[in-house]
């Protein structure tokens, strides 16, 4: 009988079952790293160790040893080989990185019990199966992005999505930290940014069996140490977090704790509060000196928080209208010689370019950094379909694809009437498998522009943990795959296949504890109802 391919998501290069007995794991066995590999073994004891109960310690099993290793002569930091036999696992990577994946897919093949906090039972006889993979990444940039503004997430949550990001081979993570909804991140020089702009005074509600407001506070922030353990837990996963400020729009909380930010001449800023509601808000930054210095500022904390190269700087949904009717503004137009307001904005923006440029990083924004011309250094996370990064990619510059009808796992992945979340259109699961990042159009010259691909989860109706997950899985092992693994062209794609490695990776989801759409059967709340929240009967929320 040829032994069975293991179930690996997202699928590796190749894997090669050798069949004959498979490799014991036991209290004798060792963990031991060579130079540049003690911190995956640190993760392998930690994660491994928790859920077998096992001490996998270095000085231990002579004989029987897991065995992490740098290769440089693989193909690339990320890239590693797994070999196991009855007498040895040896995980090879290009880079630490490489040794991390190798380690990663090791879990996969312990089985999903592996994937557990703590043992089921003690005792337990673990083999992992004799195989040879090897494999890399297809894109270098395979991202989440989480918004934390609309409803907040506390750092315990955010650590376990990087965990289950890593599970996934996923190594960016893109926190959208502030909105109009809500200001996320504890800035020294500026404490009303937190002290007022954490907070709203109520909060709207996805359910549409709820009153629309539901008259209770909402908001929290992480405080510069939480995101110092946040971007060292990360690190250790070879995962990188690209904070997200959001300016010129998206910006209510900032001026409804400085109003000084705001267009005073227009509108009343001192009477804005954060803001309780979703869409696309008109109350914009105004574009002074006051508004700059005080965002260099934030931006000078930021950067001792993220050693990120990128950080992103919104630039998304930017109304122009206080701009049009705000002299002030026009009189910056003219002073600046600049054409119109969508020019203001390119100025606004190539600003904090240069100033990023100047300190060593790296601006992305979202594709309306656009319109009115693309600072010159600036990369791209192309939301609005492929259109901006297919222009920002021909222009020689760097694109993040994340087009929103394909991977903004906000909206719905099925059409019936249970579906708690009746954003937009539908994107099933195979949808998701069948997302192809790099448009037919650009060259492969230009589509070296292309960094990779990003999923972005919007949690306007995601209230808690339990409806993210939701959103998210399975579709972010879909998306995984997508950012990972070498695919063929969507048409081509075995998702056949894909559904059939995901009976096992659904086991592992259970054993992670992760509320995930299931693929038959009752929902979440249809089983336990009132924990994860209610169906939907009322108007779809607007972004
Ligand atoms: C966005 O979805 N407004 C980037």
């Amino acid at each position: 009988m040829t032994p069975e391919t293991p179930k690996l998501i997202p699928a590796p290069l190749s894997a090669e079952t050798a069949g004959g007995p498979g490799f014991p794991l036991d209290a004798a066995t060792g963990v031991e790293a060579g130079p540049g590999a003690e911190r995956t073994a640190r993760w392998l004891r930690t994660a491994v160790g928790a859920a077998t109960g096992l001490p996998l310690d270095p000085a231990a099993g002579d004989a029987r040893r897991v065995r992490l290793r740098i290769r440089p002569d693989l193909e690339g930091d990320e890239a590693y080989r797994l070999t196991v036999d009855a007498e040895r696992v040896l995980i090879e990577g290009g880079g630490p990185a490489g040794v991390f994946y190798g380690a990663q897919t090791f879990r996969q093949l312990l089985g999903p019990d592996a994937f557990r906090r703590a043992p089921l039972h003690a005792g337990r006889v673990w083999e992992v199966p004799a195989v040879t993979v090897t494999d890399a990444p297809r894109f270098r940039w395979r991202g989440l992005m989480l918004d934390v503004a609309r409803h907040f997430m506390p750092k315990e949550g955010v650590l376990r999505y990087l965990d289950l990001m890593a599970a996934h081979k996923l190594n960016v993570f893109h926190f959208h930290l502030t909105d109009d909804q809500g200001w996320r991140i504890e800035i020294r020089r500026h404490p009303r940014l937190t002290g007022i702009g954490s907070w709203r005074a109520r909060t709207k509600t996805g359910h549409r069996a709820s009153p629309l407001w539901e008259e209770k506070p909402h908001g929290g922030h992480y405080t510069q140490d939480d995101i110092r353990e946040i971007v060292a837990y990360a690190a250790e996963r070879h995962i990188t977090v690209v904070p997200e400020i959001d300016v010129p729009g998206h910006s209510q909380a900032a001026i409804a704790a400085y109003p000084e930010l705001g267009n005073s001449d227009v509108v009343d800023t001192s009477a804005l509060s954060v803001w309780d509601t979703w869409g696309i808000n008109p109350n914009v930054l105004a574009p002074t000196d006051t508004t700059l210095r005080f965002y260099e500022g934030v931006l000078e904390e930021v950067l001792e928080l993220f050693p990120s190269r990128f950080v992103h700087i919104g630039g998304d949904e930017c109304p122009k209208d206080q701009w049009r009717r705000s002299p002030a503004a026009q009189a910056r137009i003219r002073e600046l010689g600049l054409a119109d307001e969508d020019a203001l904005q390119s100025w606004f923006v190539g600003h904090f370019d240069a100033w990023l440029t100047a300190r060593g990083r790296r601006l992305i924004g979202w594709d309306e950094i656009l319109e009115g011309g693309l600072a010159e250094g600036a990369a791209v996370s192309s939301w609005r379909g492929y259109a901006g990064g297919i222009a920002a990619a021909r222009a020689g510059h760097d694109v993040v694809m994340c087009p929103e009808q394909q991977v903004y796992l906000d909206h719905r992945q099925a059409p019936g009437p249970d579906e708690p979340v009746p954003i937009g259109w539908v994107r099933t699961l195979e949808d998701v498998y069948r997302f192809e990042p790099v448009p037919p159009e650009l060259t492969p010259e230009e589509a070296r522009h292309v960094l990779g691909t990003q999923a972005n989860l919007w949690t306007e109706v995601m209230e808690d943990q339990g409806r993210v997950d939701y959103q998210a899985f399975p579709r972010l092992a879909a998306f995984a795959e997508v950012a990972w693994s070498a695919l063929p062209a969507p048409a081509e794609r075995d998702f056949a296949g894909f559904e059939r490695r995901m009976t096992a990776h659904y086991r592992r989801l259970d054993a992670l504890g992760v509320a995930y759409r299931p693929p038959a059967g009752p929902l979440p709340w249809q089983r336990r109802p009132g924990v994860l929240g209610r169906p939907l009967d009322g108007p779809p929320p607007h972004r």
